[in-house]
């Protein structure tokens, strides 16, 4: 009976044990994936580019900030057993003085890092619509910042993080393995209260709302984190651009009377103008 009992349990740790190797092997050699991304330049568009516009994308509008930091010397964005120890990298030229402009352009655009390896947890897809003019101006705002020395932490993945990402339910992890490499920059519509350039400033809440705006479990998300709601507007009679902006600039969902919980960046949102939240209602409630 013992012999069973201690047989069984080696066949267990085996088991175990290998199933640990396995997934280890394989979140090792996709992170080793290197990929291709058709040839392009940016350097011309970042010379000329609006550095305060870069300003405003970063820390307003596309929500860089909350996963780089205010200095951009990087931030904690997630420190939990499951996820494990994520954060965003140093981007002030300290970092990226040996970078060149296309090099940044293909990390944001197609989440493509300087070796050639997906960047992990780096959410390109909401940046793929983003015209090359604007991403433009990011890097032209990125070489614009004062150098802060700060090497930061290598990133360690949890057994959650790594089991999802393989299982293809946690595309941030591999943004490159997901994104059409070949696809080029989008266009820009002009920076108006209309409802194309709401459609262009929208892309920044696909990433908790869905591609479609629908809602649901955010993906990639940690596990305390709140479903995020459907935001399509035209189909509630309970939501006009008065109560849409109202919302924002409070903080506060009028449906529950309750401040709304991170990670809705009702901090970012605040900031926003009175011609883009325009737009952005525009946009929304086009949305059946
Ligand atoms: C959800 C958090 C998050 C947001 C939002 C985010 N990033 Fe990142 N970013 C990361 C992480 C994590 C990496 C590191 C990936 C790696 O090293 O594998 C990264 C890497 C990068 C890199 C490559 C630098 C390097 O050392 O690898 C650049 C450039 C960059 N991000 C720019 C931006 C810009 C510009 C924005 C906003 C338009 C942005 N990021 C928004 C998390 C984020
Ligand atoms: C990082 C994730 C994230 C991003 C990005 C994000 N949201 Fe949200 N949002 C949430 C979550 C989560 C909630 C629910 C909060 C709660 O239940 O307390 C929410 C709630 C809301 C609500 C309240 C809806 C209701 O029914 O009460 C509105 C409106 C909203 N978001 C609009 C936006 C818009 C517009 C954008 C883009 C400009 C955006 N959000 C970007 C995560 C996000």
């Amino acid at each position: 009976m013992k012999k069973i009992i201690i047989v069984t349990l080696g066949i267990l740790v085996f088991v175990a044990a290998t199933g640990f190797v396995g997934l280890e092997f394989a979140f090792r050699s996709e992170s080793a994936r290197t990929y291709t991304v058709k040839e392009f330049s940016i350097h011309e568009e970042v010379a000329v580019a609006d550095i305060k516009l870069g300003q405003r994308m970063y820390a307003v509008r596309n929500g860089c900030i909350d996963c780089h930091g205010p200095d951009l010397a990087g931030a904690v964005i997630m420190e939990n057993g499951a996820m494990g120890s994520i954060r965003g990298p140093n981007l002030t030229p300290a970092m990226l003085k040996d970078w060149t402009d296309e090099e940044i352009a293909r990390a944001i655009r197609y989440g493509v890092g300087k070796n050639g390896r997906t960047l992990r947890f780096m959410p390109s897809f909401d940046f793929k619509g983003l015209s090359k003019g604007d991403i433009a101006a990011l890097i032209a705002y990125l070489r614009s910042v004062p150098p802060v020395e700060a090497a930061g932490a290598e990133n360690r993945f949890g057994p959650v993080a790594k089991g999802l990402s393989l299982a293809g339910k946690m595309p941030i992890m591999f943004p490159a393995k997901y994104l059409d490499l070949n696809e080029g920059f989008a266009g820009k519509p002009a920076e108006a209260a209309t409802v194309e350039f709401g459609r262009y400033l929208a892309q920044s809440c696909t990433g908790c709302h869905g591609q479609e705006f629908r809602g649901g479990p955010i993906e990639g998300g940690d596990p305390s984190w709140p479903e995020a709601p459907g935001i399509r507007f035209g189909a509630s009679a309970n939501w006009n651009e008065a109560v849409f902006k109202e919302s924002i600039r409070t903080g506060v969902s009028p449906g529950t009377k309750k401040e709304m919980r991170a990670p809705m960046p009702v901090k970012l949102l605040q900031q926003w103008d009175d011609t883009e939240l325009t737009a952005l209602w525009s946009y929304l409630k086009t949305l059946n």
